[in-house]
This record gives C-alpha cells, structure tokens and sequence, in this order.
C-alpha cells in the first residue's frame, strides 16, 4: 500500500472521528488536521496483517481501501468550502462517515484506536479502551441513521458542541386518554406513617486497593493501573474507606449497608435509583457488568433480607457505558436482551419483583411496575433511554417516543388515576439536564397531567449529590399553586466528586404515600478517612438533617399530619433567596457536609442558577436559569474550550452559528425555541452550557 494511501485513510479517520463519532470533548479540544503522511500506528498496522492474512477478504478489504481513497477526496472538498457553516459541514461530515461506517466497518474499530495515539490524549488508555468499546456500536448506528431527518443535527449538536446548535424540538403530540379532572386534589393525610429507604449511585469498585494512589489523573483513582499509573511518587494514599477522587470500596459499601441495618431496619421496602458499577468505562466488560450485579444484589439482599428492594437500570449499569437501545434495532448490533435478563432474573430470584413483573422488565428495557403496599403502584423508568450520552438517541431524533416508554407510563398513570391509586416514579436520572429536550418537556407534561391527585412523589440520583426540585405546571406561572410535584434526587453512595457518602429515608404517609419527612445519614469519608483507618476505627454514620425540621419556615410551622408538599418546598426556596444561612445549609447538605462543598458567593450567578434550577424541572427551564445567571454576570468566563468549534486544516476557525439561522436544515421537524430563539447570545452560552460535560456522572 502506499504512503499516500495511508496517510489519506488516516486524514479520513480523523474527520471521520472528528464529524461524527465520539464525544470525548478532549478530542474536540485537541483535533486539528493536519494532513502529512505519517506512519500508520502500529494498532493500525496489526489490523492491516490481520486482514489481508484472512486470504479470503483481501479483495473486500482492497475495495474498502479504495473507497476511502475516494471519500478521501469528499472530506477534502467539504473542508475546503467557502459556503458552508459548522453545522452544515457537520452533517455533511455524518453522511461521509456513514458512507465509510457502511462500506468500511473493519477499518473502524482500528482506526479509532489510531486516532487516540495520534492526538496525543492525556489518558491514551481510557481513550483506546472507550474507542474499543464503542467502535462496533457506532459502525451500527451510523449503519442506520437517517441522515435526510435529523439524526446527523442530533449526533453533531451532542457530540460536537458547537458545530450545530441543540435541537429545542418539543414533542409533536402529547395526547393523555383522558382529560385531567378539574379540581384534582390528593387524598388527605391519615397521619401514619412508614419508613422507606432510598439509596443510589453505589458504584462498588473491586478493584479498589488501599495504599494506591488517591490523586491520579484518571477520573477515577485509588487503583493499581500498572503501566498507566502516573509516574513519580504517591501523592496522597488511598485509604481503606474511601476518597473523594475514587469509587466505593468494599469496606465502604459494606459499612453503608450496615448503617442502613443501624437506622431503617424496619423500613418498608426501599428503593434503588441505579448505578452499581464503576466509573472505568474504559476498562469494562459485558462479564465485569455481570458480576458486579450478581455480588452487589446480593449483597443488598444478604443486609436488607425481607425488605424488598426495587431497582432502576443507571448508565453504568450497561455495557458499553451510557447506552441502551429503546427499541429492538433491525441490525441488532447491540441489544440490551442479556442485561435486562440477567437483572430481572436476580430481582425475581431476591423475591423483589414477582416473576410476571420481571418478565415486563425483560420485554420493556427494565422497565417494570410493582404495587409495594396496597393502594400504591411503582412505576420504575429506564432513564437511560434519553440520556444524551446513549448514542441510540441519535436515531429516531423525529419521534417523541421511540423506545415507546412514555406511552406505556401514561396508559399506567390512567390505569391508577382510574382506580383511585397512588403512584410513585422512579428511575436513574431525573430529566432536567442532559436529556434531550423533547424527553424532559413530555415527562413533565406527564406529570404534570397526573399530579397532584395520582403521581405522589419522584425518585432518582445519578447526579450523586443530594438535591430536590419542584415541579411546576407549566401551563401557569411559577408559584405556590403552580408547584405540583417534586423530584427527591437521592445522595450517592460513592464519595466520588469529593462529597461524602450518604443514605436516604423517607417517612411517609401510610394512606396517601405522600413524604412527610427525608433523612439524610452520612459519614465524613474526605475527611475522617485516614483517621479512623489510623486508629482500627470504623466510619461513624450520623443524621445529617431532616428535611422538614430544617426547611420549614419556623413563623410558619407545618401542621405534623401535613406531608412536605410541593408549595412546602417551594416556600423553602422562596425563603432560601433571602435567607443566606438556609442556602449555605442546603449546599452543604448537597455534597452530604463534605468540607469540598462548593460555595456559591453571595449574589454570584452560582447562587441564581442554584437557585433558580431547585424549581426548574425540564432542560429547558434549567438551561433558563443559566442564562438568566448569565446575563446578570456579563464578565463571568466560560471556558474557553467551547468557544470555537475547532480548527480545519487550513487554519480557519469555524464559527458557531446561531440556533435561528438553523430553521428547516433538520427535515422541516416544528422547531419551537421558546422565547429564546431571539435571542442569539444566550443561545450560544445555553448551548455551551448544556454541553458542558461536567455533571456527567
Ligand atoms: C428519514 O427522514 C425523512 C424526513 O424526516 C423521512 O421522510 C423518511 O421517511 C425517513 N426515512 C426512514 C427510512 O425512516
Ligand atoms: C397523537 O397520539 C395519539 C395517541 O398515540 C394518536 O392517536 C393520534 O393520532 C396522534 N395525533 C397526531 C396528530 O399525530
Ligand atoms: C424496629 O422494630 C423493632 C420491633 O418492632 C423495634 O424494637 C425497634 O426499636 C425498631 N427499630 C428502629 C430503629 O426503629
């Protein structure tokens, strides 16, 4: 093959990579073309024998070499054009690596490899290892994309911050089987009440070692990485409970499973919002994800015994990381069959879930219903499904619903509005930040149409910290009358992000299943760590609040039948805003009294955007809160790294175009932009910000 070939096949690769595959945002940062020949990686040269020593594929494999050769030439073109924007070259970019995805899928996984070599990323192994993961994936989804729709705005809006706006497309058609009963009101409190346990996030790392390094510059620490260790002396040593930098170590998970036994034995059932693997999603297998299931499920069921656990699937608890098909593809390259079977089967098996649920959980991507006391349906989401990073959201892009979710959640919130019956929602991620829009608009709509009579309170983490949001109806302006739900985002086990790890508790009313009080227990893991593993101790769990003693207006006491409702919460807020000692204890209480704990300085935009986002329940109210933060801070930096979409080859900066002059180029779906599509400059920093991958749990 000549050097002339090579080094185009790789140019390819890399706008090929660049317009269409990943996400990793340092790639993004770090990409410039630069079209030399160079020797081919050894990745890619190992790769190259393989093949042609296949014997049998040599002429397919000739005829792929070709064909980049020739797309080679098309890459070239679009760079070199005068006429077009990011986002068109994007798309364009989408349709070139889809020609190569459909005509060249060997070459891909290996090129990919190559990629991260070439560009220099500061971890090459997480790079390669994620790349590896994710190849054969992508080859299928860019197999199936519809690039005449918008599936390619999609996969550029997310993976390639800047190059096209994020799609504000709100859904087309949200019809309920009935309309909602004028003056709905839920049942009134019978002033008893059961305890319910909720935790999330619990991230056991077994690989865990104590006396590893606590700092690295992986995103997770505390393990022997061998080779890819940093290099020099430790810089802090892991100690045997944890560390802010690092996932939960056995001892850890062990030690909050006991505090659990300590503080709720007799809770009602409990809740699990997801997450039981680690953050290594470059090192991951389908078999590693197995088995953290199996030990961690029965761990849980070894220490909760008869209390009956309900479990919701969270982006780590898939392999490849963060994805999940909606619905079956017709090239099942990937299918989630064997994971919703594995965890329905030990759920069923822990006598959590009857085994006819179960099998509703094998059928509907884990999504299942349960009645845990009469009177009371659980209704568990897989939240998965919309969550930006699943690259499956980026087919579909024109349906509300693909994966069909949201419609079997209202036929089930008619089914109890009908009978009179109680619901709680469960599931990983709350959807009020990267999810796509459409998703979070339709579920508050949801919600919305079936609170507050039927829908008694939501339930998720993911975000690890220990935060709420109240619900509006959207249909009025934000008040105590408009706060009709609320979203408890439970704390996480893992310390990671430097906030200590947590348990929840709910007491709540026997009758209506409305919370009348949340616990919240801890341990000082970040700073208590090293001191109780020197002195043979074991971390000491203590109640760091109740919700209802520490948010309630002390002029205004509540009545101690009366549950903590929406307008509660929504006055806690109201009073937060002059309050500055009641917001510093809700930022504590956030990072679970980490002594990381964020500071938002008096009248900064963190303090507004905090503020503003506890009553912001879709990503586009949240993204509002930003820009109305935003806007009162002119001078505050963002970071430089989303400014610019990057550079080509000749050195030109593309520029970020504004969402309005975007109208039409995504196959004529209704684009509604809400007030903000005038105004140009927020829209700009409101896509910055939603891209912003910090908060990617
Ligand atoms: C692709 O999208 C276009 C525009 O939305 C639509 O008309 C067409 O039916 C879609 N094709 C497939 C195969 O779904
Ligand atoms: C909206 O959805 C409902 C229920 O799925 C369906 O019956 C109706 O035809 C849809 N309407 C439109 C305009 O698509
Ligand atoms: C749990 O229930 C038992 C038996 O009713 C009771 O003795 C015990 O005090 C309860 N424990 C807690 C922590 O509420």
């Amino acid at each position: 093959m000549q050097g002339t070939t090579r080094a185009r096949l790789k140019a390819l690769a890399a706008i090929t990579v660049f317009l269409g595959t990943v996400s990793l945002s340092c790639l993004i940062l770090t990409v410039t073309f630069t079209v030399q020949a160079a020797p081919f990686s050894p990745a890619i040269q190992a790769n190259e024998k393989r093949q042609s020593l296949d014997g049998s594929d040599t002429d397919g494999y000739r005829a792929q070499l070709y064909l980049a050769n020739k797309v080679y030439d098309d890459v070239e073109n679009l760079l070199d054009s005068q006429t077009l924007d990011s986002c068109q070259m994007c798309q364009q970019g989408m349709q070139i690596a889809q020609t190569f995805a459909l005509q060249a899928p060997k070459l891909l996984p290996g090129v990919l490899r190559s990629l991260c070599e070439r560009y220099a990323f500061k971890r090459l192994d997480a790079c390669a290892g994620l790349m590896e993961r994710l190849g054969p994936q992508l080859v299928g989804i860019f197999a199936e994309m519809n690039l005449t729709g918008s599936d390619g705005y999609y996969a550029c809006a997310y993976s390639f911050p800047g190059s096209c706006p994020v799609p504000l497309h709100l859904p087309q058609n949200i019809t309920f089987p009935k309309p909602k009963p004028v003056h709905a009101q839920p049942p009134p409190p019978s002033g008893e009440t059961i305890q319910v346990l909720h935790f999330s996030d619990w991230h056991l790392d077994p690989l865990y070692r104590p006396g590893a390094e606590a700092k690295c510059s992986h995103n997770i620490c505390c393990r022997d990485y061998g080779r890819w260790n940093d290099p020099g002396p430790i810089k802090k040593r892991a100690s045997k409970w944890g560390e802010g930098k690092c996932d939960t170590p056995i001892a850890l998970g062990l030690s909050a499973l006991q505090a659990i036994q300590l503080f709720v034995p007799n809770a009602s059932f409990g809740l699990f919002t997801g997450d039981i693997a680690s953050h290594d999603s470059w090192m991951i297998t389908e078999k590693y994800i197995e088995e953290e299931e199996t030990r961690s499920y029965e761990l849980f069921k070894q220490y909760l015994q008869e209390m009956k656990l309900y479990v919701a699937m969270g982006n780590h608890d898939s392999y490849p990381s963060d994805q999940a098909p909606g619905r079956m593809r017709p090239n099942s390259y990937i299918t989630h069959k064997w994971l919703y079977d594995h965890v329905a089967g030990i759920w069923e098996k822990n006598n959590w879930i009857s085994s006819s649920e179960a099998d509703y959980a094998r059928s509907h991507n884990a999504m299942f219903m349960t009645r845990p006391m009469p009177g009371l349906k659980l209704i568990t989401l897989n939240t998965d499904l919309y969550y930006v990073r699943n690259f499956f959201t980026m087919l579909d892009t024109d349906q509300d619903d693909p994966s069909g979710m949201f419609h079997d959640l209202i036929l089930e919130l008619q089914d109890s509005e009908d009978h009179n019956e109680r619901v709680w929602i469960m599931g990983h991620m709350a959807p009020v930040t990267r999810t796509l829009p459409r998703a979070s608009v339709l579920f508050q709509r949801i919600v919305a149409r079936y609170s507050p009579h039927v829908i008694a309170g939501v339930f998720s983490g993911h975000y690890h910290q220990d935060k709420f949001i109240v619900v509006h109806d959207p249909d009025q302006e934000q008040s105590e009358e408009s706060a009709i739900n609320m979203v408890y985002q439970g704390p996480s086990i893992t310390p990671l992000d430097k906030s200590n790890p947590a348990i929840r508790w709910y007491d709540i009313d026997k009758k209506t299943f409305s919370v009348v009080n949340a616990y919240t227990a801890t341990a000082d893991i970040i700073d208590q760590a090293a001191y109780w593993e020197a002195n043979g101790m074991e971390p000491e769990w203590k109640i760091e609040y109740s919700a209802r003693e520490t948010y309630q207006d002390p002029e205004a006491p509540l009545n101690p039948q009366a549950p903590l409702s929406p307008a509660f919460w929504y006055r806690a807020v109201e009073r937060m805003k002059q309050d500055r000692d009641l917001f510093k204890k809700y930022l504590q209480y956030e990072s679970k009294s980490s002594s990381e704990a964020r500071e938002c300085h008096k009248g900064s935009a963190c303090e507004l955007e905090t503020l503003c986002q506890m009553q912001a329940s879709t990503v586009v109210q949240h993204a509002i809160c930003t820009l109305q933060a935003d806007s009162l801070h002119k001078h505050k930096k963002r970071p430089k790294k989303w400014e610019a979409f990057g550079t080509t080859r000749a050195g030109k900066t593309l520029h970020v175009l504004d969402y309005s002059e975007q109208r039409g180029v995504n196959g004529g779906t209704e684009v509604e932009s809400l007030e903000m599509a005038a105004q140009q400059r927020q829209q700009n920093l409101l896509r910055r910000r939603l891209d912003d991958s910090k908060g990617d749990l």
